[in-house]
């Protein structure tokens, strides 16, 4: 095919593209006719937000029996001469020359029609709804972040590592896991568990990860710096706006470094993104602002402009009962904190993003480092407003002892994770990490209140299609 470019291309440089004949591809928005036998069409690429005007004069004949074919959806390539618009809404337009109709969609079925569609009917057309402004703004962010955030650990010397999917570890000692089995689940049972874990496929109990620290933590104590991309599964049967059954994780690990030294690498990380994001995707978060979350900028701007306030979860704890609002969960010290007190926190009482450090050690996972006070643990979550928490990490238990106790009481044995306890044997060493979930990130830089929205073919109980 001839070379087509990409509208956000033309609209970065208008001027440069003035009396320019170019090739553009894409779906059409909308058209309309005028009487004066000019058919204008709006036409998206998904470069960008912005739709390029396409005018075409009907009274030529090479446009004109093309011009009542270009229904909404329909995919085409116009080949024509960018000029300036004497109409509203625009700087420059394309005067047509030439179509090619790649494929025609019938306005009586296609269901994208020009009107607000709500998010839940979108989802059940999850094979069209990236062509629609919101959807299509956040598969962009979505890119730009995902960018970003690889570059900010390259920048800091972290190396990229793949961690499996396939696991014989729970890292979080929730059991919320899949299992991956290649056994008939319609057979009659192989008898006792021992003898039907033989004939599957790994001759023993494997899951879906739904974390990749544990083996981040061999990589950090080999090459200092690392950190993991990649899809992570929990089948907690939690049907909110912030749970996915699916959903991507970034977690770095480091070597040599303790909790403070973990608080400062998110709080950088986050400021790098949100900035990278504010000076490159200004469009896109410009039409999140206007139709999903006024303050968003504003909240976007206390990120980067702003440190994290950091309290300890006791003093969160005393903020909580101090609070004259009456919550639905009660608040106790050893009480694990819920949404709703999470949200009070960062969005009412300090409103910004809040660190909480120091959790009673058993509301947390076995790997997590014990304070010398021997009732908190070395944790950290990060609350953001309007999304509540969107990283969770901690200096890691690097003392053999204190580890094997820990998973004593919490029911894990040590010889299942013998290479967890070993890697304290030979050259352990003080290191701390943490899970940046992506799409509670991108629920946060674009507003959006439902994690569904932010992923392109979200996973919930009772939804896997696509
Ligand atoms: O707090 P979590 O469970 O921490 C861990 O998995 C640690 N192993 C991370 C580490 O220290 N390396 O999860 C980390 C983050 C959460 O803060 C949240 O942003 C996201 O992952 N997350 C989810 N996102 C969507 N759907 C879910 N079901 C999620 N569970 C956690
Ligand atoms: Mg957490």
């Amino acid at each position: 095919m001839d070379r087509a470019i990409a509208i956000v291309e033309i609209f970065k440089d208008e001027s440069a593209f003035q009396g320019t004949e170019v090739i553009v591809r894409g779906w059409v928005r909308t058209r309309r006719d005028s009487k004066a036998g000019v058919s204008f069409v709006e036409l998206n690429d998904g470069s960008c937000l912005k739709n390029l005007q396409v005018v075409l004069d009907r009274n030529r004949p090479e446009t004109a029996t093309m011009a009542e074919r270009l229904t909404t959806g329909s995919a085409v390539q116009i080949r024509g001469t960018i000029t300036p618009s004497p109409g509203k809404g625009q700087s420059i337009e394309l005067l047509a020359q030439d179509i090619v109709l790649f494929g025609w969609a019938d306005p009586a079925r296609y269901p994208l029609q020009k009107k607000r569609h709500s998010f839940e009917f979108l989802r059940t057309i999850a094979h069209l709804r990236p062509r629609t402004n919101t959807l299509g703004a956040v598969a962009r962010i979505r890119n730009r972040l995902s960018y970003a955030i690889h570059t900010f650990f390259q920048k800091e010397g972290f190396f990229y590592i793949h961690t499996p999917i396939i696991t014989t570890s729970d890292c979080e000692g929730a059991g919320d896991v899949f299992r991956v089995t290649t056994l008939d689940p319609t057979k009659p049972s192989l008898g006792s568990s021992e003898s039907a874990y033989q004939e599957d496929f790994f001759q023993k109990p494997t899951f879906l990860t739904v974390s990749g620290q544990l083996q981040a933590e061999i990589y950090a104590l080999a090459l200092g710096k690392v950190y993991t991309f990649g899809p992570t599964f929990r089948a907690e049967n939690s049907n909110t706006s912030r749970h996915l059954a699916e959903f991507w994780m970034i977690e770095p690990e480091m070597a040599f470094a303790d909790l403070n030294d973990d608080l400062a690498l998110a709080q950088r990380l986050l400021h790098y993104v949100v900035s990278d994001l504010l000076e490159t995707a200004a469009d896109d978060l410009q039409f999140f602002a206007r139709f999903v979350e006024p303050s968003l900028l504003d909240s976007l701007k206390t990120v980067v402009q702003e440190p994290f306030e950091v309290i300890t979860y006791t003093e969160a704890v005393e903020i909580l009962k101090r609070a004259d609002v009456s919550f639905a969960f009660p608040v106790e010290w050893g009480a694990d904190l819920q949404s709703e007190h999470e949200r009070y926190l960062t969005e009412k009482k300090l409103q910004r993003p809040v660190a909480i450090i120091d959790f009673p050690r058993d509301l947390k996972p076995f790997y997590m480092r014990v304070n010398d006070d021997g009732k908190t643990v070395a944790a950290m979550d990060i609350l953001v407003p309007r999304v509540g928490e969107i990283i969770g990490g901690s200096q890691r238990e690097e003392r053999r002892d204190v580890l094997v106790e820990q998973m004593h009481r919490k029911g894990i044995s040590p010889e299942a994770y013998a290479w967890y306890v070993e890697l304290r044997e030979f050259g352990s060493a003080p290191h701390c990490g943490f899970g940046l979930g992506l799409e509670r990130l991108v629920q946060f830089v674009t507003g959006l209140g439902n994690i569904r929205e932010v992923i392109p073919f979200p996973r919930t109980p009772g939804h896997a299609d696509f």
